[in-house]
């Protein structure tokens, strides 16, 4: 630590910066409205590898006030050092990351170098700075095939992709080192599957090429793009066949790091699933979509993509009772939001 550089770990009630790596991404920057209605300042870093500047002014426009963001990567530690003494950070949510399961395959170098060295990187600034709150985008990834369901926190960690490894070696990561140091508060958040966009049709999920998740592929087939959805497999042990989820809004995953940062003097490393605790199958969604929306989206059953399981699902008591959060918005919500955004200029590239 540079000497005269107080532990700034506590979270208080007073506005404070909280950076935001990835923050700039689908998660990260509903994220940074939520911060900003929590009467906090965010601070956006980000390379943009899978994200736009553009999104920087229309957080601006949703939240009333210009947002402050710093184009860097995550293995850069003296940048990252500048940034927290620059902006007094106060915490920070952890976002920055690769995410696609399928090119995790075929490049496990970058991600691993990427999420993992990057973790590193920034965990050594954040000490050098004495910043020592951190919330983590961690994965329902990191339960492998659900042994139980729903899927509780102390269920069995396994990883089958070497994006699954790369969460699962930071949250080993992060509780060596909280062991270490009490001075510490970090908080695992394990997401089950983000879907949906802000109510205003400003920002949302912009996946570039062919989207690989169900809801993006939604909407682009509504909008017309793709002819139709395939399903990945009609024979699950399942009510229709198709793989159960937990859907859960994006706003409501945002809601959740806001409270999850007020809980983190409580607590020295913690895992906790944000989830709605109800499983939809991909038939469910399709449904659910077209009625609220009224829009058809044309389907066909073909076979299953490997890798993927039956069920999965998340028991979210320990969210509710730790930090006080539950999910607010439905499966229709989501799919009205999602369809909103789709269908705005800026999901479009303007
Ligand atoms: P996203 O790709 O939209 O956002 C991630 C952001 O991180 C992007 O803006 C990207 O440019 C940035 N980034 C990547 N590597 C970086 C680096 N080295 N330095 C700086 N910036 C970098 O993804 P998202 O859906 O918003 O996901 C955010 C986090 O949540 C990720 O860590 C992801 O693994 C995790 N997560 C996402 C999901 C999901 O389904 N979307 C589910 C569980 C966990
Ligand atoms: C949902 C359901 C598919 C596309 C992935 C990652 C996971 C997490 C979230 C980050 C499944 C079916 C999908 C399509 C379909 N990310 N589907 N046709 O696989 O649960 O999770 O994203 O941590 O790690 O693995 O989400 O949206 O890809 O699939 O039928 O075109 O939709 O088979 O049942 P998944 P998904």
């Amino acid at each position: 630590m540079v000497q005269g550089e107080a532990d700034v770990n506590a979270m208080t009630s007073e506005p404070q910066s909280i950076l935001l790596t990835g923050g700039a991404g689908f998660i990260g920057s509903h994220i940074a409205i939520e911060v900003a209605r929590g009467g906090h300042r965010p601070v956006l870093y980000d390379n943009l590898c899978n994200s736009k500047s553009s999104v920087i002014d229309r957080l601006a426009g949703i939240i009333g006030r210009p947002v402050a963001f710093v184009r860097g990567d995550i293995r850069d530690g003296d940048l990252i050092r500048k940034v927290l003494r620059e902006h007094r950070i106060a915490c920070v949510i952890h976002l920055a990351g690769l995410k696609a399961v399928g090119e995790s395959v075929q490049k496990p170098l970058e991600y691993w170098d990427n999420n993992v060295v990057g973790t590193l990187r920034m965990l050594e600034a954040m000490n050098d700075c004495g910043v020592h709150s951190l919330v983590f985008s961690s994965s329902a990834t990191v339960y492998g095939e659900p042994r139980q369901l729903p899927i509780t926190e102390s269920h069995p960690l396994s990883a089958t992709s070497p994006y699954g490894q790369t969460k699962l070696a930071i949250e080993h990561m992060l509780r060596d080192l909280s062991v270490s140091d009490p001075r510490w508060h970090i908080c695992l958040l394990r997401y089950f599957n983000p879907v949906g966009a802000h109510e205003s049709g400003l920002i949302g999920e912009d996946p570039n090429g062919i989207p690989n998740n169900l809801m993006p592929f939604v909407l682009r087939v509504a909008a017309g793009q793709f002819k139709e959805l395939g399903v990945w497999g009609g024979d699950y042990p399942t009510p229709d066949g198709t793989g159960v989820r937990d859907y859960i809004h994006v706003v409501d995953l945002a809601a959740g790091h806001v409270a999850a940062m007020r809980k983190l003097d409580t607590m020295r490393c913690e895992a906790i699933n944000l989830g709605t605790g109800r499983g939809s199958s991909v038939l469910e969604v399709v449904k659910a979509f077209e009625k609220v929306n009224g829009v058809k989206v044309p389907f066909t059953i073909r076979d299953r993509r490997p890798g993927d399981v039956t069920s999965c699902y998340a028991d979210p008591s320990v969210a509710l009772h730790r930090l006080g959060w539950k999910t607010q918005r439905s499966l229709e919500d989501m799919c009205r939001d999602a369809w909103r955004w789709q269908q705005s200029p800026a999901a479009r590239g303007n």
